[in-house]
């Protein structure tokens, strides 16, 4: 694949303010494998916790329930690193960015908007002792950047609120495209 086109689209990403308009593409499929919630910070949360299902033969969706200690209002930031599988491990990859949840909730990024469909997470401002829920969750391919290579992947999401970490969660998944014969 184009790796050019790729470290192209990387340099314009991160060296302009990040324009999520580019997060547009319709050549490859994200399939989720698994994803958890490996560590949260008992001082500003309740608990968090990620439960991942198989759904039918090829998705696995996600459930997920969170309380926050703290009043993040809309002040949760995200910051995305992948790492892609090669030579037997995940390697960084240079895909890394971040921004307020609610504006990447407001930009519709990866389909994020669907994590209003299903439980009680009612989008932005994040409300505190409550339980917050979302289920039956996929992502939606199509609004995640274009030109990533096909391969095995695990994405970090950092969840930051003041510099600290809340939690982290990581979701592995692989990026396919249809066999052309
Ligand atoms: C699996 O479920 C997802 C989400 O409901 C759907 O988009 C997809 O087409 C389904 N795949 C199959 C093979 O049924
Ligand atoms: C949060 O809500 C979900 C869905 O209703 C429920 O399964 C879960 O037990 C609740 N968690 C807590 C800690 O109350």
């Amino acid at each position: 694949m184009n790796v050019f086109v790729l470290s192209v689209f990387i340099a314009t990403v991160l060296s302009q303010a990040l324009d999520f308009n580019k997060f547009r593409q319709y050549d490859y499929q994200l399939i989720i494998e698994r994803a958890s919630i490996p560590h949260y910070d008992k001082r500003y949360m309740n608990y968090a916790k990620l439960t991942p299902f198989k759904c039918n033969r090829t998705n696995v969706a996600l459930n997920r329930m969170a309380s926050f200690k703290v009043n993040v209002g809309i002040d949760l930031v995200i910051m995305v690193q992948a790492y892609r599988f090669a030579s037997n491990e995940y390697r960084s990859f240079p895909l890394r960015f971040q921004d307020k949840m609610c504006n990447l909730l407001k930009e519709n990024i990866g389909g994020m908007q669907k994590l209003l469909n299903c439980g009680s997470f009612s989008g932005c401002p994040v409300v505190s002792n409550t339980n917050i829920t979302v289920c039956n969750f996929i992502p939606d391919a199509s609004m995640l950047p274009p030109f990533i290579p096909s391969g095995n992947y695990r994405l970090n999401l950092q969840a930051l609120f003041s510099n600290n970490e809340l939690f982290l969660t990581e979701v592995y998944g692989k990026v396919t495209r249809p066999e052309v014969k």
